[in-house]
């Protein structure tokens, strides 16, 4: 039986960069569980990152001949996680079948490497407009932070702070604005709704605008928003929190835009980094660090807290509720 059976398992989680992997295996962590990437003819690989044998990081190893080499007694891993070679026995002697590491799908998208450690029950997300020529992409992250992936994500869709944290940037702090009840659209695992928010430019900081946010969350981590400017300038956001550890986070954002083509894309990164900067010590001071899923454990406003209180409501009830503790082996 695999050990691999909470619902958080069976989705797909960003755990590094394709630039991040390069000639030497990349070590990774994801609920836990200690991963090894490498690739093997051009493709990802993922394996658990102990030695079968002496448990030993293989991540500390090297790459050869599409294998990865563990360093301790240079037994080599295939892609498949078998393992093809024990350099201390005679070749005659066969490999015990035990020997074979714990493999996990991973495939690469948008830039990214995304594991799934049990069996993925949902696709990846889609954003045609990363295939588009009209758009420039670039990507901000890995951001750890020290809080559960879920606060991280409700951060993301939660209006009301907005001129309270990011004032001049994301909101005006001289016009709060009363936050009417959203109109939320819920389907199974997804859940959808818009508000608008004067926004500072981008790229001139003088100017505000009025835009429309929309924002729609697949559970567990993963937040589609779109920044529409009233030109029909668009900035679209593909956010993703990594459950790291119970308590422990990583945000990755693909972002895509369809104006100031020719630009290098540092200021933007450079204004993203400075909205989370802002969030970061406010979203890792929450206590619990874990996102309280039962009704009465926090107060909630209908109305401000709408979409917040969907989305625990749905976590609750898609039993994604924290995942178990792996205690490591000592
Ligand atoms: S611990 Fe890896 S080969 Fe011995
Ligand atoms: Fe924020």
């Amino acid at each position: 039986m695999s050990r691999f059976e909470h619902p958080l398992h069976n989705h797909w989680h960003v755990v590094a960069l394709s630039a991040q992997l390069g000639e030497k295996p990349h070590a990774t962590t994801l609920m836990d569980e200690e991963i090894v990437l490498w690739r093997a003819d051009g493709k990802v690989v993922a394996l658990s990152d102990r030695c079968t044998h002496r448990g030993t990081r293989l991540s500390l190893g090297w790459v050869e001949n599409q294998n990865l080499v563990c360093p301790y007694h240079g037994w080599q891993f295939a892609s498949t996680g078998e393992v093809v070679r024990i350099p201390s026995l005679p070749p005659e002697r066969p490999v015990p079948a035990k020997a074979c590491a714990q493999r996990y799908h991973c495939v690469e998208r948008y830039g990214l490497v995304f594991v799934c450690l049990g069996e993925p029950t949902r696709p990846l997300y889609e954003v045609p407009e990363f295939e588009d020529g009209g758009f420039r992409m670039h990507l901000v992250g890995p951001t750890p932070w020290q809080t559960s992936a879920a606060r991280s994500l409700e951060n993301f869709m939660d209006e009301t702070h907005l001129p309270w944290v990011h004032p001049d940037m994301l909101g005006n702090p001289d016009a709060i604005p009363v936050v009417e009840t959203r109109e939320v659209e819920e389907k199974p695992g997804e859940f959808y709704f818009e508000c608008q928010s004067e926004v500072s430019d981008r790229i001139d900081r003088t100017k505000k605008t009025m835009n429309r946010l929309t924002y729609h969350i697949v559970l567990p981590f993963t937040l589609y928003h779109e920044n529409i400017y009233p030109n029909g300038d668009r900035v679209i956001d593909l956010f993703f929190t990594t459950p790291v550890s119970r308590t422990r986070t990583v945000r990755y954002m693909v972002v895509a835009r369809n104006f100031a083509l020719e630009q290098p894309s540092e200021r933007l990164i450079t204004f993203t980094e400075k909205i989370w900067e802002q969030d970061r010590p406010l979203i890792e001071s929450q206590r619990p660090a874990e996102l309280p899923l039962k009704w009465d454990d926090e107060m909630h406003l209908r109305g401000p807290d709408g979409p917040s209180i969907v989305y625990r409501r749905m976590l609750a009830q898609a039993g994604m509720s924290q995942f178990p503790v792996v205690q490591a082996l000592v």
